[in-house]
């Protein structure tokens, strides 16, 4: 089964095909990062019009790139949510219409279930079932997944997701747009005895997360001094530092309270390269595994959307031919894929 994929939930335009038999054949994305970095976030009407532009020309590119033909295509898959409802609108029509003039069937797929699955695409796949750590910039969640669709959510963010931190902090320092790759790099040259941020919410049980404590202190911090470019790489890494020792002491608990041994990092910030290397120090400690999906599949794609896709059409999922995206959706109110224990 060959599935068109497409992505267009916030400000990457995304377009992939993927093949049950050989995997994935190709997958693009164009980036609307320099569009927004002007505003230091993401303008939901510039992005859907953005979207408009770029999404046809990267459809007739990934399909040559893929060598395939609208006759090679068994069914399409866009992202129907979370996300910008002005967005996602300009990727679900293409995507219905798309399906309606070729005669295939088409699904609306959740973003999250696409990085949540992400790892899938790669040659080393964690089996199921396995504790999911989702870092975006919406979304911080700890999900115990036991199926296709069955996903126990069992912490999340009482209010900033970690990589809307990492954006926020970045403001703060006089970064660029998207924060986290520039906090990373600002921190390389930081010194780590300067300054010592909090783990937030790590002194008490439970698996959730806050990370709006990590921004006002981050705010006070950079007003208590002027900020030198020392300074700044001090305040990024003790930041970054935090951040990520605040998901791996969660993460260890996780696995911990599971009793699983595989852990899946996936979202934007699981390209974080310090997360990476301590997550990966924690579940040796454990006797645990830990999986990542390649860099570029961390970061929203269209290659997870068009897995999700032939997934669940392949388990005979089906929709009507209406047009409907959310701009809020539970992970955990997914339908589970029957015969995916
Ligand atoms: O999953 P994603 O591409 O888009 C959403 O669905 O949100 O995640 C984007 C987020 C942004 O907040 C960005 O700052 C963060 O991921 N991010 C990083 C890194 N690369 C991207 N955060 C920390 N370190 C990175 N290397
Ligand atoms: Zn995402």
């Amino acid at each position: 089964m060959r599935v068109l994929g497409i992505e267009t939930s916030c400000d990457d335009t995304g377009v992939a095909v993927y093949d049950s038999d050989r995997g994935l054949l190709a997958h693009r994305l164009y980036s609307q990062i320099k569009l927004h970095e002007h505003y230091g976030g993401v303008v939901p009407e510039l992005a859907a019009r953005d979207h408009i532009r770029k999404l046809l020309p990267l459809l007739r590119a990934v399909l040559q790139e893929a060598q395939t033909g609208q006759q090679d295509i068994d069914g399409i898959a866009y992202t129907a949510g979370p996300g910008l409802v002005g967005a996602l609108l300009v990727g679900a029509s293409l995507g219905r219409s798309l399906a309606w003039a070729w005669d295939v069937p088409a699904l609306g797929v959740h973003h999250m279930e696409g990085h949540l699955l992400a790892p899938m695409l790669e040659s080393q796949s964690p089996e199921i079932p396995f504790i999911a750590l989702l870092v975006s910039g919406g979304h911080t969640l700890l999900v115990d997944v036991t199926g296709l669709g069955r996903y126990r959510i069992m912490g999340e963010s009482r209010d900033d997701a970690v990589g809307e931190a990492f954006d926020k902090a970045a403001k703060l320092l006089g970064l660029g747009y998207p924060g986290g790759p520039a906090i990373a790099a600002a921190a390389g040259a930081g010194d780590p005895r300067r300054f010592r941020f909090p783990r937030p919410m790590t002194d008490r049980p439970g698996l959730d997360f806050s990370f709006s404590g990590l921004k006002t202190f981050t705010r006070n911090t950079v007003m208590a001094q002027p900020l030198d470019p020392q300074t700044l790489a001090d305040i990024a890494y003790a930041f970054q530092d935090a951040a990520v020792d605040t998901l791996v002491i969660k993460c260890r608990r996780a696995l911990q309270q599971s009793g699983r041994d595989r852990l899946v990092v996936a979202g934007g910030v699981g390209a974080n390269r310090v997360l990476r290397e301590r997550l990966r120090a924690m579940v040796e400690t454990m006797g645990a595994r830990v999986f990542y999906p390649r860099p570029e599949l961390c970061t929203d794609n269209a290659a997870m959307i068009a897995y999700v896709g032939y997934r669940r059409l392949c388990a005979g999922e089906r929709e009507s031919l209406q047009i409907n995206v959310r701009a809020r959706w539970s992970l955990a109110s997914l339908q589970p894929v029957d015969g995916d224990a």
